[in-house]
């Protein structure tokens, strides 16, 4: 098994299989051009068996590398937002819109964005979350509605299917912007009493 699998949970009979599959199936998509210039597809990292997912946009340059989510500048600062609330990496599960990094980190594409969707959507039911959030503008605008603004829905609770899903601020867009700071930590607590309420097991405090 690859080594990027093997932060996950023992076995879960056939969907430990589906999940292989679809990881293996994934790492050989040329389903659009960013696959020209990736040096590796971040898939996702976590645990799968968390009923809450986070999902930002694309990879960044680091991720690139490494393979993972979040590993960057702005990983570290969304370490700090989830130890906020006492939330651990580990304990839940973090993906992106796009699996390949857009070249000098451009926006994803809609292109792009449609050509990958069905892998996250296929992870989205073997992970069966039931809480999603969305980490900046494109997740939301692709999960919640094509014209979602950030500025003022952020922190507000919508439906995808029968999931609870919430935007927050993207860390980038945090440390561009200090002055979101507080705000974003309002959104926070709320996502931590939802949590709460919802899969209580996935905070470590
Ligand atoms: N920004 C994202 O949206 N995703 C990552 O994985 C890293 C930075
Ligand atoms: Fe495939 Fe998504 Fe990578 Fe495009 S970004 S090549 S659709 S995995």
């Amino acid at each position: 098994m690859d080594d990027r699998l093997k932060s996950q949970n023992g076995p879960d009979g056939p969907k430990d299989a589906e999940w292989e599959n679809l990881y293996n199936q994934c790492q050989e998509c040329k389903k659009c051009s960013l696959h020209l210039t990736r040096t590796n597809l971040v898939f996702g990292v976590g645990d799968r068996k968390s009923k809450v997912l986070f999902i930002g946009e694309g990879p960044g340059e680091q991720e690139d590398i490494k393979g993972e989510p979040f590993v960057g500048r702005a990983g570290k600062l969304l370490d700090d937002m989830l130890a906020m609330i006492g939330l651990d990496r580990s304990r839940i599960y973090i993906a992106n819109i796009v699996k390949c990094r857009p070249p000098n980190n451009r926006d994803p594409n809609t292109k792009e964005q449609e050509a990958c969707f069905d892998w996250l959507n296929r992870q989205i039911s073997l992970i069966d979350p039931k809480i999603i959030v969305c980490l900046g503008r494109i997740a939301a605008m692709k999960l919640i509605r094509e014209d979602f603004k950030i500025t003022r829905e952020h922190g507000k609770w919508f439906k995808y299917g029968n999931i609870d899903i919430m935007a927050i601020y993207h860390p980038s867009a945090l440390l561009r912007d200090p002055n979101r700071r507080p705000e974003t930590f309002v959104d926070l607590k709320a996502l931590q009493k939802k949590i709460s309420q919802l899969c209580p097991e996935s905070l470590s405090i």
